[in-house]
């Protein structure tokens, strides 16, 4: 299972980073929006940061929504770095862009997935990953683990190499249950992430440890 990273903060990159367990980045405009950054260049600048501190897929998102632009856009983001993934919305025009991307071998994520449906044609149309929004389903009182386990079923009856990057992650128990039902990827805040690591027992067992350990000295 690969661990990416959900932010554009370059600080919690690099914390990731320095982990030793971050298989990528993904990026939306809104994440873009919290950091300041505003305005081609720099947004430009900031993938390509983004992409010298970490290793792997770095999902960079189109800001349009027409074919024609999305392309146009997605030539640009890709030719940053090679580790620039094309992120493309689940439109009808973006079904296309996934298909020139493809075609063309630049690599794609379609993001916004809320249904099987929506899934199994990005699949159809090369995407490289699909982006289920699992915080965003619970929000709404829908069960989004239900979607990963559909599209795990979908991809797996047909041999689909479409990778399920599991987004909106809200939680710990939303990465555990992500890994039971067989996502291939997570991505998600840093703090989720770091919750995977605190057990009351492993402090305490810990503290007993190291008060032991003086006593052996
Ligand atoms: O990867 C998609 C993610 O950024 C959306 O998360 O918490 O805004 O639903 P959230």
């Amino acid at each position: 299972m690969k661990f990416f990273i959900d932010t554009a903060n370059l600080d919690q990159i690099r914390e990731a980073q320095d982990l030793g367990i971050l298989d990528g980045v993904t990026t939306n405009p809104s994440l873009m929006a919290k950091e300041g950054i505003s305005g081609t260049q720099a947004i430009m600048q900031h993938y390509k940061t983004i992409c010298e501190i970490a290793d792997g897929d770095i999902s960079a998102e189109v800001l349009s929504t027409t074919y024609e632009e999305m392309i146009k856009e997605g030539d640009e983001l890709a030719a940053i770095h090679p580790n620039i993934v094309v992120k493309i919305p689940m439109i009808k025009d973006g079904i296309k862009a996934l298909k020139y991307f493809s075609d063309k071998g630049i690599k794609t994520n379609c993001t916004l997935i809320f249904s099987a449906g929506q899934a199994l044609l990005a699949a159809k149309a090369g995407a490289n990953y699909v982006s289920p929004f699992l915080g965003r389903l619970d929000d709404i009182s829908v069960d989004g683990m239900n979607l990963i386990e559909e599209i795990r079923m979908i991809y797996d009856n047909y041999y689909f190499s479409t990778e399920i990057l599991a987004a909106s992650i809200r939680s710990p128990m939303h990465i555990i249950n992500c890994a039971k039902v067989g996502a291939d990827v997570i991505t998600s805040p840093l703090s989720s992430i770091l919750s995977l690591l605190r057990h009351p027992l492993t402090d305490s067992g810990l503290a007993q440890f190291v008060a032991d350990a003086k006593k052996l000295s």
